[in-house]
């Protein structure tokens, strides 16, 4: 028998960077060498930016996926005699993007399971992970085995990513984070559901942004992003679809963490619903349900996602998903003892009436990050309790007594900073301008599947 020729590192790239197709086991000589550290992070830099510029085949994206996958443990859930299906939502990154947070527990009291694995924020975005870390006293990295028992017995679990799961995708998108290399539909397809694969999930619904807040602006790269994930998904077994939402203005009318998961339990109680906030999680819980065949069709499950959210039933397992892992038992009752916002307030006052014609929502996620919600480097602490709130939203008629953001910050200079980020993101118009209150654009399934 003929022994296969060794691999080299330096050739798998100068096959990618010459736009040939790689075998499975180039690619997953390459994921191993990135796991263990044999490949270097130059190597990791070069192979990232070889596929940013030449792009991969669906076929070979599938098989980065999976080798991504392999990298670390793969769960499995079928010894925990689940009453209904694992369901997840993922989305790709915007502002005031807070549904996570109400639709985990929205589709956990339908009746499904969510074991909703999320990330720290990312450039101008914000992350479910940081949100969370707002919350005293909150887990987001407790042991497999109690992150399994609250899946299974409060039927959602909100952690970040461990270090067993999908290691690869964990080096790779911290070298891609520092090279440009996060904008490449590929490498974003792979990274994704490579965490969701090993998650063992049944079904997934992608929540894709597009817009000026969105990493993926222009939508035809928005809707070429969601195929390739429902496409690439559907080849690995994992049915999915994806809903393209609108990023050219926050989603919420509020920005940064405490200040959003204050928003989100507001939601959830019922003290203040965004009609745009509930119209996403309606349409992202809707599909969920649908997927996960606990609803003969959308209409039937988005009235049953919108029950599980007016019954209060959504609030009581956020509630008790919070304690569970460690947070406060009383989080409804006294959220506002315990979700501290910084003390200083300023308002961001147009000199005159006007309406908001378009809003730079990058730049408004930019100015989180200038308060300190965000990180500039990966090992930053961030500050849970600054942020923005009341953001006007395009058509809003804005004027010196009502202002288009209160940016809460710590000092006056720190405030001062971010009002001018705001006063540049927000373009004005003397004219009305139209509301864009529709959040969702359009949705993409498989072949074959009806919805
Ligand atoms: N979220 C991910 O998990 N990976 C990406 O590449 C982009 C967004």
């Amino acid at each position: 028998m003929l022994a296969s020729p060794k691999l080299l590192p330096q050739e798998i790239i100068r096959h990618l960077r010459d736009g040939q197709s790689l075998s499975a086991q180039e690619i997953d000589f390459f994921i191993t060498g990135l796991t263990n550290q044999s490949i270097t992070d130059a190597q990791a830099a070069a192979f990232a930016m070889a596929v940013f510029f030449r792009g991969l085949a669906p076929d070979q994206c599938a098989l980065l996926t999976h080798a991504m996958m392999r990298s670390g443990k793969v769960l499995d859930w079928s010894n925990e005699n689940l009453t209904g299906p694992l369901l997840d939502k993922h989305s790709t990154g915007g502002v005031g993007d807070n549904i996570s947070l109400i639709l985990a527990p929205a589709i956990a009291a339908s009746g499904a399971h969510v074991p909703m694995i999320s990330g720290r924020g990312l450039g101008h975005t914000g992350g479910t992970l940081d949100k969370l870390s707002a919350i005293p006293g909150y887990r987001t990295d407790p042991d497999e085995q109690l992150f399994r028992t609250v899946v299974r017995e409060i039927g959602c679990a909100i952690i970040g990513q461990t270090d067993e799961l999908a290691p690869a995708d964990r080096k790779l998108y911290a070298i891609r984070d520092v090279t440009a290399t996060v904008e490449s539909i590929a490498l974003v397809t792979s990274s994704i559901l490579s965490k969701k694969l090993a998650a063992g999930l049944q079904g997934l619904v992608m929540d894709v942004k597009t817009g000026s807040g969105a990493f993926m602006q222009e939508l035809e790269q928005s809707r070429a992003l969601a195929k390739s994930i429902v496409n690439v998904a559907g080849r690995a077994g994992l049915p999915t679809r994806a809903l393209i939402t609108d990023m050219n203005q926050p989603l919420a009318h509020c920005a940064g963490n405490a200040i959003e998961v204050q928003h989100a339990l507001d939601h959830l109680t019922g003290a203040h619903r965004q009609a745009r906030v509930h119209e996403v999680v309606l349409a992202l819980g809707a599909h969920m349900l649908h997927l996960g065949g606990l609803a003969p069709n959308l209409a039937a499950a988005s009235d049953k996602v919108d029950e599980a959210i007016t019954s209060g039933k959504a609030a009581e397992l956020f509630a008790r998903m919070c304690a569970r892992l460690g947070g406060p038992k009383d989080l409804l009752s006294k959220s506002k003892a315990y979700l501290k916002i910084a003390p200083l307030s300023l308002a961001v006052q147009p000199k005159r009436k006007a309406y908001v014609k378009s809003i730079d929502t990058r730049a408004i996620g930019l100015a989180i990050v200038q308060l300190g919600g965000g990180r500039t480097r990966h090992q930053d602490a961030i500050d849970t309790s600054v942020g923005l709130s009341q953001l006007a939203m395009i058509g809003d008629h804005v004027s010196p007594e009502q202002p288009l953001a209160i940016i809460h910050a710590h000092s006056s200079l720190q405030a001062e900073s971010a009002l001018a980020a705001l006063e540049a993101a927000y373009q004005l118009s003397e004219e009305p301008i139209a509301a864009q209150s529709q959040a969702v654009i359009e949705t993409i399934h498989a072949d074959g599947d009806e919805a």
